[in-house]
């Protein structure tokens, strides 16, 4: 779910009937997850900061407005949160469709198949049908007068170890983060706003080759969808140059030599 809360004030809150007690800053996600309880999510992870953008996590806390998501709310003494109810239910079946309106409907021959957050994501809140039709989608190409064009947008293979399909996107920032947060490394951003954001990856080339990438693997690693894919790579012949790491992708090397 989220990060662990290094704090040593306990906190016992109550969720879905149950009690359970937590160190102080806890997510109600983490919390929920110590319960047994998973809650439906997209883009929070156990090893990188909440961001609270895919909106799956909604829950509610009984005499608090709206519905927060869990993955950024911290837990509070005393309070009552419910994560399954008929409205929760509702609300993510709606977030989930509008994900899949803007989604390539190719789950059969997607490289994912099998292996996607966003379709075990469907699954688990129930989406049956997407009533949308997108009027447009932020993994079409678009023309010289702006309309949406019939073509995906063109994948980018240019780094050796990984591929970048856009027309995959749901632009979670979770790949952002890893680089940011995992790596260190602040290759990649999110360009443009609605249909037109974008993973982007370098500011001339705009490709992951041209990019600061390191080809460390932490985006590949963080991506819920097809969208950043291992690619098999056959190398044939001595390399160019040999570098010690304990890491699958690294290019640069560390201190933590492989013996
Ligand atoms: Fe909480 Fe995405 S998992 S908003």
């Amino acid at each position: 779910g989220t990060p662990a809360a290094k704090s040593k004030t306990m906190v016992t809150l109550n969720i879905d009937g149950f009690d359970v007690t937590v160190p102080e800053g806890t997510s109600i996600m983490r919390a929920a997850a110590e319960l047994g309880i998973t809650v439906p999510k997209l883009c929070a992870s156990d090893n990188m900061d909440a961001f609270g953008s895919c909106r799956l996590c909604l829950v509610e806390i009984e005499g608090r407005n709206g519905t927060p998501a869990s993955c950024t709310t911290p837990v509070a003494a005393g309070i009552k949160v419910h994560t399954q109810n008929s409205k929760l239910k509702q609300l993510r079946r709606g977030v989930m469709e509008l994900y899949i309106s803007d989604h390539p409907l190719d789950c059969l021959t997607c490289s994912a198949n099998g292996d996607c957050e966003l379709q075990d994501m469907a699954g688990a809140v129930g989406l049956r049908d997407v009533r949308y039709e997108a009027v447009d989608t932020h993994f079409r190409a678009k023309d010289n007068s702006g309309a949406a064009n019939p073509q995906y947008l063109p994948k980018d293979d240019s780094n050796p170890y990984f591929s970048y399909d856009p027309a995959k996107c749901i632009v979670c920032n979770r790949c952002v983060r890893a680089c940011e947060e995992v790596q260190g490394t602040f290759a990649l951003t999110i360009s443009g706003r609605g249909f037109d954001s974008r993973v982007s990856a370098g500011m001339a080339e705009d490709n992951f080759l041209s990019s600061d990438c390191v080809s460390c693997g932490a985006c590949v690693q963080a991506c819920p969808t097809a969208t950043l894919q291992e690619k098999s790579v056959i190398e044939i012949g001595t390399p160019e140059r040999a570098i010690l790491t304990t890491c699958a992708y690294c290019g640069v090397g560390c201190q933590f030599k492989a013996e």
